[in-house]
């Protein structure tokens, strides 16, 4: 990472599980912090642990949702100090059902938080970055679920993967501002997000390392568990395997449609 020392993270999640471990990783290089999170009491006992650690938190009652608070929020942000860091990480998990059999409401809920407020965070957030002109950094939260996607946890690897498309968009667009993009799929992770659904999951100050390291290297996708390996080679194979020659014989798409569709930063 370049030297943010004195700038600002802001992070959404930040009062509970990986973006509180985000948070602690940037404070201990010398970054403020701006915690976002819907969970108040929550968001003051992380606000006050950091503090009495000697970081400078600015803690910010928000719901990601909200699209007005979000305006808010941005002034704040900006008052308090020069934003190098945006983590959009707030999210919440699966309903649990089938995906054909997920109701409607439970649909537009993991939708609206673990997707479209990404991209609320993103819209409030970026220009503040851009308009200092010394760079920075966004990271966003996708999952193994936005890479594999799984009929019980369908509903949250669509919001997953369009997260993770996200992410590959803004790294290009947003490089020529000095601003890189990394896009973090953990596994399993020991937070109040999973609970007790599974026995054991990594430590999120684990995880919080990985994404500073992959900061510092600007790194495109930050992956903490190496166990996936096999099945995303296992879907790549899948996909590649499934090209063949055009389905139109001697059609060639235009050299400007495949220029638009080249990452030009990899
Ligand atoms: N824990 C895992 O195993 C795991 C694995 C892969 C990805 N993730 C992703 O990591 C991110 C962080 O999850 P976590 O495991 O740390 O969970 P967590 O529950 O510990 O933290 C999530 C935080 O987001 C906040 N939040 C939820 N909805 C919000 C909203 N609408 N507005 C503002 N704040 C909101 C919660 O209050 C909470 O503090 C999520 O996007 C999650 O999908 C988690």
């Amino acid at each position: 990472m370049a030297d943010m020392s004195g700038g600002v993270a802001l992070i959404t999640g930040g009062a509970s599980g990986i973006g509180l471990a985000m948070a602690e990783a940037f404070a201990g290089r010398a970054l403020k912090l701006v915690l976002c999170d819907r969970d108040v009491t929550a968001l003051e006992k992380a606000a006050a642990g950091l503090t009495a650690s000697g970081a400078q938190v600015l803690a910010i009652p928000l719901d990601v949702c909200d699209r007005a608070a979000w305006r808010n929020a941005a002034v704040s942000a900006k008052e308090f100090g020069r934003l190098r860091i945006v983590c959009a990480n707030a999210g919440i998990s699966p309903a649990g059902t089938p995906l054909s059999e997920t109701s409607p409401e439970a649909w537009d809920r993991i939708v609206s938080i673990n997707l479209t407020a990404v991209y609320n965070t993103v819209y409030a957030t970026t220009s503040l970055i851009k308009e200092h002109g010394e760079g920075g950094h966004i990271v966003l939260t996708s999952s193994m679920a936005g890479m594999l996607s799984a009929s019980a946890i369908g509903d949250y690897a669509v919001t997953k993967f369009g997260v993770s498309a996200m992410g590959e968009a803004l790294r290009a667009e947003l490089a020529p501002h000095n601003i890189g993009v990394s896009i973090l799929y953990p596994g399993v992770v020991a937070t109040p997000l999973v609970g007790d659904s599974f026995s054991i999951g990594m430590a999120p100050g684990a995880v919080a390392m990985k994404v500073l390291a992959g900061i510092d290297a600007n790194q495109e996708y930050l992956f903490t568990h190496g166990d996936y390996r096999a099945l995303v080679e296992e879907r790549f194979k899948a996909i590649l395997e499934s090209f063949g020659a055009s389905a139109q014989v001697g059609f060639t798409e235009a050299d400007s449609v495949l220029t638009m569709m080249t990452p030009y930063t990899r």
